[in-house]
């Protein structure tokens, strides 16, 4: 990697992965208190991630000015610039969330001291696993009576399946919750709910007798034991093997108690990567590359009610650009002008002059970007790796006012290229099909396409194993096409999905097609 322009060498693009209330919420809050983007607090956000119902949804979506900003948070600290790209905690909105994961470049798994590893955090981790992304822990709530220490790293390791390297140690739990030791500098951090500072005492190592006094007897024993345990059975750090994704550090604390906040900053300030290498169909691009590249990884539409919108969210992988300078849209060949980018702060948009690898921006989407498109400098690029996801619910849709069609037609294009819900043209009916990873997107799909079109439409699901894009040699596809004509559609890419009623039909097109492939994710 060549060396970095000192703009892009302070970059930290980083997600947050988490259970819904495990405190993502309350963690984000506290980032952005620490980079005096806000003044208190807990006033910030709306709960994006709380989605458990429609009706939450809908809530939400009117609130959509404050829940929207929260795609992409920017705050500096400690003379780093942080990007921190939201992910919808509520599992039926993975896809989104997946893709998030393409933009960052390291991740804070943050777990919850009393659940433990829960099923969301062990989805989420398979994509960084995938992807071998960076990822620095953090167990939140030490104020609760929650699992065992060791036991909870036991978890990571065998559910999460990522060495663990703790960098601190608490000392009691719950309410008699002393603190944490710092394994590095042998310094102990003192909890103190009430006066809600944190003190930071150097000791000359677990054995310093003012752990005692400080600590009490009873803790400082379990404390000690659990140190041997920690610093003999596990490997020390390596931060090679952090970037590659196979060991990740370990922070204990509270975030609504603001304990172990500032260290996991700094932590993620001196460890986790600046923009690295990313790789595109033709050869990998250096984040210090003085030319401009960048891609597509989230649509969204409708932001503002009041003003039909919609902003296409890019992650920029090298050099920088600047405002109302000219780009080159890799997919069509067309030079667009960037007029207006943004970026994110808080509640707050602003437009901004110039952006460095590593940042997000979202720029206006006149309707031709498509999740995944590469934009360039001049140079034909195509980024790799932003998948689209076989969805496993699908639904036929039916207009209820059959003259409202044109309004059912636009909303299902935006929405299905905001990447929410895929669309598909059936080779034998002229009624729509849509496909969603989770049902809760069928609703979701629905209340949208009435309150922002005007379209009511009926979604009748149809009960089917699963979608596969059929990939091969083109005589094969078209013989497979013929035989299987019913079950055959079109994504909005133009290529070719099988629609499998059962597990038994794959099988026998797999037999009968060695030639093909039947793929469950499809990259652009
Ligand atoms: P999420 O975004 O991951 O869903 O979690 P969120 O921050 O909303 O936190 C979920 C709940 O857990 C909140 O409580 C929050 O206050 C609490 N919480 C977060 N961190 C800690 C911690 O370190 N210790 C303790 N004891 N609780 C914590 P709530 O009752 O659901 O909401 P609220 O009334 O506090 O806003």
């Amino acid at each position: 990697m060549t060396t970095l322009h000192p703009e892009i060498a302070k970059r930290r693009t980083f997600a947050i992965v988490s259970h819904p209330d495990a405190g993502k919420t309350t963690m984000t809050e506290k980032f952005l208190w620490y980079g005096k983007v806000i003044r208190e607090a807990g006033h910030v956000r709306a709960k994006s991630n709380r989605s458990y119902t429609v009706s939450d949804w809908m809530k939400i979506e009117q609130q959509r000015g404050i829940s929207v900003s929260s795609s992409v948070l920017n705050f500096p600290f400690e003379g780093c610039q942080f990007n921190l790209v939201d992910t919808p905690g509520h599992q039926d909105f993975c896809e989104d969330t997946y893709r998030a994961l393409t933009a960052v470049d390291a991740a804070l798994v943050l777990i919850d001291s009393v659940n433990g590893v829960e099923r969301q955090t062990i989805k989420l981790m398979d994509v960084c696993r995938m992807r071998k992304t960076p990822i620095i822990t953090f167990i939140n709530k030490m104020d609760l009576d929650g699992k065992d220490v060791v036991d909870l790293l036991d978890e990571i390791e065998n559910i999460l399946g990522i060495h663990t390297c703790p960098f601190t140690l608490p000392i009691g739990y719950g309410k008699l919750f002393k603190g944490v030791y710092s394994i590095a500098d042998h310094t102990l951090h003192v909890f103190n709910k009430e006066e809600g500072k944190q003190e930071v005492i150097q000791l000359s190592g677990p054995d310093d007798p003012r752990l005692v006094e400080l600590c009490g007897e009873v803790y400082v024993e379990e404390f000690r034991h659990r140190y041997d345990l920690v610093t003999g059975a596990m490997d020390p750090f390596d931060r090679e093997r952090y970037l590659s994704g196979e060991q990740c550090p370990v922070f204990f604390g509270s975030a609504t108690n603001n304990f172990g906040v500032r260290q996991l900053l700094n932590a993620f300030a001196t460890l986790a990567p600046p923009p690295m290498v990313r790789e595109t169909s033709t050869r990998p691009v250096d984040p210090g590359e003085p030319k401009f590249s960048a891609f597509v990884f989230k649509i969204q539409a409708n932001m503002d009610p009041k003003h039909r919108d919609r902003t296409a969210f890019l992650r920029i992988c090298s050099g920088s650009f600047q405002r109302g300078g000219k780009v080159l849209h890799c997919r069509t060949g067309r030079e667009i002008r960037l007029s207006a980018p943004t970026a994110f702060m808080a509640k707050d948009k602003e437009v901004i002059d110039c952006a460095w690898a590593g940042d997000i921006v979202g720029i206006n989407d006149p309707g031709f970007f498509n999740i995944g498109d590469t934009l360039t400098d001049g140079e034909s690029l195509h980024f790799t790796g932003v998948p689209d996801f076989a969805p496993e619910f699908f639904a036929r849709v039916i207009l209820m006012n059959p003259l409202k069609s044109k309004q059912m037609n636009k909303g299902l294009d935006q929405l299905s290229e905001e990447g929410a819900t895929q669309l598909y043209s059936p080779c034998k009916s002229a009624v729509s099909i849509v496909g969603v990873v989770g049902e809760l997107q069928f609703d979701v799909l629905k209340f949208r396409l009435d309150a922002e079109y005007g379209a009511d439409v009926a979604l009748e699901k149809i009960a089917a194993f699963g979608a596969r894009w059929v990939v091969g040699p083109a005589p094969e596809v078209a013989a497979f096409l013929r035989e299987h004509e019913h079950d055959c559609m079109h994504d909005k890419h133009g290529l070719l999905v099988c629609l499998f009623p059962n597990e038994y039909r794959l099988n026998l097109a797999v037999k009968n097609y060695p030639e093909l492939k039947f793929q469950k994710t499809s990259e652009k």
